[in-house]
């Protein structure tokens, strides 16, 4: 399911950190619409036309591009085509930025950018009018404020640390000014919308604007979870615990990256697969109910089919590219269920890592989920007391495995980028 976050605040308000720091925890796409505007403003500025003008500014639109790209899960903002994110970071440009912000056909010229990336992915965008006027239908909407103080400190501080010299006195004052532009102005002035939650971060630390905001996700998406019934969930909650214990008594089985273990259903979670069990190693620790794609051969015996359908299994045919399957896993993932798949399609008899089937890249874009990886190592052959270690990686969203477009390349290289994460995390110690 893709979830979008709108983060709409004052200049300065930390907006930018936290949403990136929400971004990572939850795999979800950063989108950073003030570097969009910044980027015009650069634009604008090297034009040397007065960035309030609106006559002067409207015709050189049509000479503008700007993109975002993300180079290994960081934001990079593009103005045809030259990498301008960090001479957009400037006092001056800040001005610029606000300045053609309140012209109209700037904001409709990025409107249409910025809606494209929120159809497609799950993400948090911070702004001005995202939960107004982008995104109105925002599944979360949160109004980040703080005292002008504390905002111009914060700026400072972070200008500083980038060996910029500014001064504080300016630096107020210039926030001061941004604010009045930004909410005088008749375009899409900056307003809470109704239905966003207000914060104010005065005296906040970042963890705990990130852990509240955190909070409002989760919450959200758990009004999604009623749609699986609580019956199941309660079952499941039996199941994961009574089939963890022989594992427990039978393997020593530590746990690792545990803060990386998804706090939200609908995701994708991908291992490695060597024994039977990979699937309820992984399940031991997941809360969310997942489905499993399970080769159809282990539905031929009917008992064990049963099984498997009652802990949300469904068969997939190995030899073809197994259409139905595949839409199974969606519905499953829209409904709030996570899916968890083991990329290479078969088992390995060696541990060595293979290569990834089409299916996980092809459902990951299709939903515009994340995708979690999981390392599951253990030394050649398993006996009593053997260790096995599970480890849990760092999300790779949607846009950092650029499936957009689902061309076979595409779906190719993501399933690569997968395996190569899932590999590290098997190796790693
Ligand atoms: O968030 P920021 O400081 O990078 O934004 C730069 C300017 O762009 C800011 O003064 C207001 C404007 N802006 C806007 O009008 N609407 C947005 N969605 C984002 C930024």
């Amino acid at each position: 399911m893709i979830i979008n976050v709108a983060l709409d605040g004052p200049s300065g308000a930390g907006k930018s950190t936290i949403a990136k720091a929400l971004a990572r925890r939850l795999g979800y796409v950063y989108v950073d619409t003030g570097a969009m505007y910044r980027a015009i403003g650069l634009y604008v500025t090297r034009a040397g036309v007065p960035t309030d003008s609106k006559e002067e500014v409207v015709p050189l639109l049509e000479n503008i591009t700007v993109e975002l790209e993300y180079v290994d899960g960081v934001q990079r903002v593009l103005l045809n085509g030259e990498d301008v994110s960090d001479q957009i970071r400037t006092p001056e440009i800040s001005m610029a930025a606000s300045n053609v912000s309140a012209i109209p056909e700037v904001r409709t010229f990025l409107l249409e950018l910025q809606r494209s990336i929120a159809r497609k992915n799950s993400i948090i965008m911070d702004g001005r009018d995202i939960g107004t006027v982008i995104l109105p239908n925002a599944d979360v909407k949160v109004f980040m404020t703080a005292s002008p103080e504390e905002r111009a400190k914060r700026r400072y501080e972070e200008l500083i640390a980038k060996g910029q010299d500014v001064n504080y006195d300016d630096i107020l004052r210039d926030i001061n000014q941004r604010d009045y532009n930004d909410s005088h102005r008749a375009a899409a002035p900056l307003k809470k919308a109704d239905d966003a939650y207000e914060l104010d971060t005065t005296g906040m630390s970042i963890d705990e604007v990130v852990d509240s905001i955190e909070k409002l996700i989760d919450k959200r998406l758990r009004a999604d979870f009623k749609v699986i019934p609580a019956w199941r969930r309660f079952t499941y909650g039996i199941i994961r615990f009574i089939a963890s214990i022989p594992f427990y008594l039978i393997f020593n089985i530590k746990y690792e990256g545990t803060e990386n273990i998804p706090k939200t259903g609908s995701v994708i979670l991908a291992g490695n697969h060597q024994t039977w069990f990979d699937p309820i190693l992984i399940a031991i620790k997941v809360k969310y109910i997942s489905s499993y794609m399970a080769k159809a051969e282990l539905f031929k015996f009917p008992p064990l089919g049963l099984l498997i359908r009652m802990v949300h299994g469904f068969p997939t045919r190995r030899s073809s590219n197994d259409v139905s399957s595949l839409t199974r896993a969606e519905e499953f993932i829209r409904k709030g269920y996570n899916l968890t798949i083991f990329p290479e399609g078969t088992r390995s008899k060696d541990g060595k890592i293979g290569r990834a089937k089409s299916g996980v890249a092809l459902v990951a874009s299709r939903c515009g989920v994340p995708v979690y990886p999981v390392g599951i190592s253990f030394k050649r052959k398993l006996h009593f007391r053997s260790t096995i270690t599970v480890r849990f990686g760092e999300p790779l969203s949607p846009e950092e495995l650029k499936i957009s477009s689902m061309s076979k390349t595409d779906l190719r290289a993501a399933g690569e980028r997968i395996m190569s994460r899932i590999a590290e995390l098997v190796h790693n110690g």
